[in-house]
């Protein structure tokens, strides 16, 4: 089996970019949710458009699963049993966020829908990139029309990353926080060390 990690963080977080650099280095798979897949391109379709309107959060949560469940069977789990690493940007950590902390539905229901969904499938190690309020919205602004799920206001926004910094505290095993300020380089350089740090290069035989 290859390697699993995956890219966590708010809006303008900077965790698709570090993603993308550590994909390259590795020459893993690069891929994300929702939308990985050309169904999934639909249900994305879907949940982000700001004509979708205010969508119950239970069904939101399930559609955001529907998403991952044909991700991981068509795209991440056969490319990790050919041996290929895998970087995700965003995985069931969005829909504990989001879904379970943000939108209320709870950590403990939503991890059983994305247990379905994914066969249990989890990574080895998730990087979760904070960056404070002032530096998320100044990206933010450059980034142009909001989508369904950036639209929904700075309390919501406020409390998926309270939510994210639970599940990081709760699982230091496979969950680490790393401060997504500063320059590309920079940040690139802290995930670099982590990433080395948890998955030590092979030694040359
Ligand atoms: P995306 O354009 O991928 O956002 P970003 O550039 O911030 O990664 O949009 C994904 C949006 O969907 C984002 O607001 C987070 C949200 N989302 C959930 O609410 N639950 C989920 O399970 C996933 C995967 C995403």
């Amino acid at each position: 089996m290859g390697r699993f990690v995956v890219f966590e963080g708010g809006e303008g977080s900077g965790k698709s970019t570090q993603a993308r650099l550590l994909a390259q280095r590795w020459n893993a798979v690069f891929t994300f949710e929702p939308g990985g897949t050309a169904v999934g391109q639909q249900l994305r379709q879907l949940l982000l458009d700001p004509e979708t309107g205010d969508l119950d959060a239970r069904g939101e949560a399930l559609l955001m699963a529907a998403d991952r469940a044909h991700h991981v069977a068509t795209v991440i789990r056969p490319a990790l049993m050919r041996g290929r690493d895998v970087v995700c940007d965003r995985y069931v950590g969005s829909s504990l966020a989001y879904q379970g902390h943000a939108r209320g539905l709870g950590f403990s229901e939503v991890q059983v829908i994305n247990d379905f969904a994914t066969e249990g499938l989890a990574p080895d190690l998730v990087v979760l990139l904070s960056v404070p309020e002032d530096v998320a919205a100044a990206r933010l602004a450059l980034a142009g029309k909001p989508d369904r799920m950036e639209s929904a206001g700075v309390e919501f926004h406020r409390k998926v990353a309270e939510g994210y910094a639970m599940l990081a505290a709760h699982n230091p095993h496979s969950w680490v926080a790393i401060d997504g300020t500063g320059l590309i380089e920079e940040v690139e350089q802290r995930v670099k060390a982590i990433v080395e740090s948890r998955f030590p290069p092979e030694v040359a035989q």
